[in-house]
């Protein structure tokens, strides 16, 4: 799923420098910003810093020369899922909301079809006149939202109502807008993630290739889309997933307690991780020492988690796995699938290009009881939120059956 994307105005006033505060908690978040300011507040700040502060270019002028694109107002206000006015003064909520179009940001906004929040920051008079009063009951008749300015020591000296809520206030309205969109909001997603190792003695271990890529791409997709998410990590190079709960462990009798202890909660559970099938029967106490030609280390079978947690599968539950085949892939995940009781299976060719531990694409089958569908070359995060909608789609129909 791309960035949500947030248009910011900014209109001539002192507030104008809280703007680049609010501009950079966003950028740094899953937004992608751009900023257009009126001419009057590039007086205030300039535009550099949001240029800078977004990663985005920012604009004021309707029909400046060099403009890479010639209806700039037009796709920018397609471009946006949200358009934000923050400081709006008085005059540019009068004109927005009689549909005056004069200038980039007034335009722009009356192009735009997304919603609008308009944030309104003036000297106390100006705000509590009974125009700039009829303007925001206009602006709300017209569905915007208004995020009320505040009552406070204004730049002018007055005290009274028309300093500009707080960043928190503005960037919290802005969250809970897009929080509307949260599919999986109220859904415990349970992932496993990376390799285990199994160890020999207290320097050596048998593990395997898995970067945990696929599984945290899942993870952050997962939170993204609403869910309250678990991971269940072995050793991976990776940086845990900010609001992430992340647990970590080394070993498949590790990994198999961990998935147990988390798996009532969960609704959606997905086994992202490669598993060793097999461990050493005994770990020495001190390192072994080499001698003679050859060595034996007898391996014991670990737990099959998802095979464990198929048959222990609650009515409520969706159950993914995964299945890293070099060769007959849809035979033998098929047959996986079946054996493990599960709802869907995510299947890859090790040899296909694109696909494998340390991509950053993945190139995979999707098996569903009845239905096999091959998908093409995704990243990795794209993939996450396709398998977190299959699985949404399952649990939809399951409880309609
Ligand atoms: N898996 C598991 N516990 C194991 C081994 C595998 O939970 N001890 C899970 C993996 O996380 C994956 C699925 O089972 O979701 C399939 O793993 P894979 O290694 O492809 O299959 P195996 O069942 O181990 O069969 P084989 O190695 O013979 O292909």
């Amino acid at each position: 799923m791309a960035k949500k994307h947030i248009l910011i105005g900014v209109t001539g006033g002192i507030a104008a420098y809280k703007a680049c505060d609010l501009v950079s908690r966003l950028s740094k978040k899953e937004y992608e910003i751009k900023v257009i300011m009126t001419e009057h507040a590039t007086k205030f700040v300039r535009p550099l810093t949001f240029e800078t502060l977004s990663h985005n270019p920012c604009e004021s002028d309707l029909f400046k020369e060099d403009l890479c694109d010639p209806i700039y107002h037009i796709n920018l206000a397609k471009w946006a899922d949200l358009f934000v006015i923050v400081p709006c003064s008085a005059n540019v909520l009068a004109k927005v909301v009689h549909g005056i179009a004069d200038d980039l940001l007034s335009t722009t906004f009356l192009a735009c079809t997304c919603q609008k929040m308009i944030c309104p920051a003036m000297n106390v008079n100006m705000y509590e006149n009974e125009v700039t009063q009829h303007n925001i009951q206009l602006a709300r008749q017209y569905g915007y939202t208004i995020v009320e300015p505040v009552v406070g020591h204004l730049a002018c000296n007055d005290t009274g109502k028309g300093k500009l809520a707080s960043v928190d206030e503005i960037e919290k309205e802005i969250d809970a807008y897009f929080k509307k969109d949260e599919p999986l909001k109220g859904k415990h997603v349970l992932i496993s993630a990376g390799p285990t190792q199994e160890a020999i003695d207290p320097v050596r271990f048998i593990s395997n290739h898995s970067s945990g890529k696929q599984g945290y791409a899942i993870a952050k997709a997962a939170k993204e889309l609403g869910a309250d998410v678990t991971v269940v990590a072995g050793p991976v190079n990776l940086v845990d997933l900010e609001g992430v709960e992340t647990i970590h462990v080394t070993s498949a009798m590790d990994m198999f307690e961990a998935m147990k202890a988390n798996l009532d909660k969960a609704n959606y559970i997905i086994m992202a991780a490669a598993v060793a099938d097999y461990r050493p029967e005994i770990i020495a106490d001190q390192k072994i020492k080499k001698d003679g030609n050859d060595m034996v280390v007898h391996l014991v079978k670990n737990p099959d988690i998802l095979a464990y947690i198929g048959s222990h599968k609650k009515d409520n539950q969706i159950i993914c796995g995964f299945a890293m085949e070099t060769e007959n892939l849809d035979t033998n995940a098929r047959e996986k699938l079946e054996k493990k009781n599960c709802d869907m299976l995510i299947a890859n060719n090790l040899f296909t290009e694109g696909a494998g531990f340390k991509t950053d694409t993945n190139v995979v089958t999707l098996l569903k009881k009845n239905e096999t569908i091959h998908l093409p070359k995704l990243t990795k995060e794209e993939l996450g939120y396709k398998i977190l909608e299959t699985l949404q789609e399952l649990e939809n129909y399951a409880s309609r059956n």
